[in-house]
């Protein structure tokens, strides 16, 4: 059975873009999608096929059972949707606008109340609920869209970009929040361009690139198609190089790689902080002095790089299931 949110070889184009080249996407009921690409790889475009607010040119598309063209309004009736771009009313305050969503979805006047006043306190907008949100900052009214998003709990989520411009502890409030929504049995397709995002929210991810799906699979999988972890050691002295290669060979899973001039050893691992400090221990007990050294995650540019030979710019990739 197809899932809450289901397309089928969706193209879109603009002029000689093509914005989605043929996308397939089937996200089963209370999981979430985490849609991964670099600027202009075609999400926002999914998301807007998906939504009912663009036609594509061709393909399927049906979410929480309906199909997205012919019966738009229907659809529209069971999602939610955040956008990249904040569809707040400027010259309402921060606690109008959420309970203007409340009552657009025939909300009580009371519950509309009590549930704008909750999303204001989590999204640390309280202080400012009662200022017109034309006087908020480029963050705030992020939160305050992502708030009105949330007004309701509609069956299935569509959220683009729902991080970008926050700083670090309202990202993880809305962590929480969409982590709770889940829970509760929401389905959520999320875009982002951050792989730990994905990685932290996702049951499942899908990778995009110039509109075609080049990646699919949970991120365990993906990390473990890009190498996973590595350990990366800066040593100070040029002569410590060989010493600090040996160490590395002991604790690696892969092929070191050594950057002479940057005098950095690289080396995949599995086993995260504690083995860190091991390593750290043993360069020490074999007198390698260091300048620098970390556990680094495989970044979106790593998974690129690793599926098509090249970094998020440029090249064509055909999709690879990732076993
Ligand atoms: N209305 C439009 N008119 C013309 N071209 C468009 C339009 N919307 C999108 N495009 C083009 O389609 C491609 C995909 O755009 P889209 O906005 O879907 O990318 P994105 O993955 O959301 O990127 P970003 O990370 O920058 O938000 C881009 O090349 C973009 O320029
Ligand atoms: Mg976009």
């Amino acid at each position: 059975m197809p899932g809450a949110i289901y397309a089928e070889g969706l193209v879109k184009t603009f002029g000689d873009v093509r914005a989605l080249d043929g996308v397939d996407l089937d996200v089963p009921e209370g999981t979430v999608l985490g849609l991964l690409g670099p600027n202009g790889a075609g999400k926002t475009t999914a998301v807007r096929v998906l939504t009912t607010l663009l036609e594509p040119d061709s393909g399927k598309a049906r979410v929480a059972g309906v199909d997205v063209l012919r019966h738009p309004d229907q659809v529209r009736r069971s999602i939610g949707l955040s956008g990249q771009f904040a569809a707040v009313d400027e010259y309402l305050t921060g606690r109008e606008n959420l309970r203007m969503v409340g009552q657009l979805y025939q909300m009580g006047a009371r519950e509309a109340k009590a549930r704008a006043s909750e999303l204001l306190e989590r999204f640390h907008l309280a202080d400012a609920a009662d200022r017109v949100a034309k006087t908020y900052s480029g963050g705030m009214r992020r939160r305050l869209d992502l708030a009105a998003a949330l007004v309701v709990s509609p069956p299935v989520m569509f959220m683009d970009e729902p991080t970008t411009g926050l700083d670090p502890r309202n990202r993880q409030a809305l962590w929480e929040v969409i982590q709770e929504l889940v829970a509760g049995g929401t389905t959520l397709l999320l875009t982002t361009q951050y792989l730990e995002e994905a990685d932290h929210l996702a049951h499942d991810i899908c990778v995009i690139d110039r509109g075609r799906v080049i990646a699919r699979g949970t991120s365990d999988q993906l990390k473990a198609r890009t190498g996973g972890e590595r350990v990366e050691v800066v040593v100070h002295e040029p002569g410590h190089i060989e010493v600090a290669e040996e160490v590395l060979r002991g604790f690696g899973k892969g092929e070191i790689a050594v950057q002479r001039h940057t005098r950095k050893v690289t080396v995949p691992v599995v086993g995260g902080a504690k083995l860190l400090a091991e390593v750290i221990r043993e360069l020490d007990a074999r007198g390698v002095e260091i300048d620098d050294i970390g556990l680094r995650r495989p970044t979106l540019d790593d998974v690129f790089i690793s599926l098509t030979g090249h970094g998020a710019e440029g090249g064509d990739g055909a999709e690879e299931e990732v076993k």
